[in-house]
């Protein structure tokens, strides 16, 4: 029996870990339902060869929704002004951390807009103090673009770790969507980032207006060539206070596909069931686990700040206290199938000198 080309392919795929753009871009265009299956499957056993079927949970402290920037996408761009604005203090920061800690958590990831009155020294103050209290956790930031300077200092502060989606590979669309910001310097930080010792996180999003097949290729050809530690990739979902609040967004099924080829691509990395796919789609995260994801990041914001971190609307788990999320998505990934684990979690090849 002649086993069809995008089988061919899927399995080449399995087996080499690259294929060039053409034959993604044929993937991404031709597969069914029943190639998916095996699309998934191959995605979670290439995961469990490097993290059996744990899955990592993250607490997420979002710490500012001030940002100078203007992403057509994004609920929170500098010129929604109608998105009403928040800071977080030093000691507000910390108390989500301790409230993290003895849930268990023992990674933090700090993430904001791009507010530049939360300079390095700030950062670094806040990372040290976190370190002084809880030794054994790791500090991922989310903060944007800054200088190699600032990059050096906050990971000498103790940083261990970066995410900074590259958003899309596509010079082209990323202009289209980021008014006076630089897809050059984007993909340079996260080179920076890398040379400087971080463990670093790119990603993208799936079903942004005027992106193609071949765009998707693009940019799981870039996670190959950039070889993150970690990779999230999630659908964009229209706001309606951004430019972008009359287009389709991406969807679910889009989103799984491109997600195991990007496990696929990137074997060891550590990939999020995101909070946006689990928006969309009630089951949206369990879905993701299934697909070669292994990590989630409930939210440690406090409560009443969580509504306003709002990149997209109907965001889930607004209302949510960290002890109800910590008990729920444990038991969500059990039901899956999975392991829950509260460790750091580091990237099995990542060897920090
Ligand atoms: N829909 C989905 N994801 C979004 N992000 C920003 N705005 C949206 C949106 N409307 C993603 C970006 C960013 C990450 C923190 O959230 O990829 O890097
Ligand atoms: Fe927050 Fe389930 S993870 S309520």
């Amino acid at each position: 029996m002649q086993i069809g080309l995008i089988r061919y392919l899927i399995d080449k795929l399995y087996n080499a870990n690259i294929l060039d753009k053409d034959e993604i871009v044929y993937i991404l265009k031709n597969i069914k339902d029943e190639n998916k299956e095996i699309l998934f499957d191959y995605a979670v056993k290439t995961c469990e060869r490097y993290y059996k079927r744990k899955v990592y949970l993250r607490g997420l402290i979002e710490f500012s929704n001030i940002c100078m920037r203007n992403c057509l996408y994004c609920g929170i761009r500098a010129e929604n002004s109608n998105a009403e604005r928040y800071r977080l203090s030093k000691d507000e920061i910390l108390e989500c951390c301790k409230e993290g800690y003895s849930l268990g958590y023992r990674t933090f990831v700090l993430q904001s807009g791009e507010d530049m009155w939360f300079d390095a020294e700030k950062i670094s103050d806040i990372i040290k103090s976190i370190k002084a209290l809880y030794p054994d956790v790791a500090v991922t930031l989310s903060i944007g673009e800054r200088t190699y300077d600032e990059y050096k200092i906050m990971f000498d502060a103790g940083a261990d770790r970066f995410l900074l989606r590259h958003e899309t590979a596509s010079e082209e669309l990323y202009g289209k969507l980021h008014p006076g910001a630089s897809f050059i310097n984007r993909k340079n930080c996260l080179y920076i980032l890398k040379e400087i010792g971080y463990q670093v996180g790119a990603g993208f999003m799936i079903g942004l207006p005027g992106q193609t097949e071949e765009h998707l290729a693009d940019d799981l050809i870039f996670l190959k060539e950039l070889y993150p530690h970690m990779i999230g990739i999630g659908p964009f979902i229209p706001h309606s206070e951004t430019p972008l609040c009359n287009e389709k967004g991406g969807t679910v099924e889009d989103t799984l596909v491109v997600l195991a080829m990007a496990r696929l691509m990137v074997p060891d990395a550590l990939i999020p069931a995101t909070t946006a796919i689990g928006t969309l789609k009630k089951n949206g995260r369990e879905l993701a686990l299934n697909a070669g994801a292994n990590v989630v990041m409930p939210n440690l914001t406090p409560v009443n700040q969580r509504a306003k971190y709002d990149l997209y609307e109907n965001k889930i788990c607004i209302g949510d206290e960290p002890a109800h999320c910590r008990v729920c998505i444990e038991n969500r990934i059990r039901a899956a199938g999975f392991e829950p684990d509260l460790g750091r979690g580091d990237n099995v090849n990542f060897l920090k000198d």
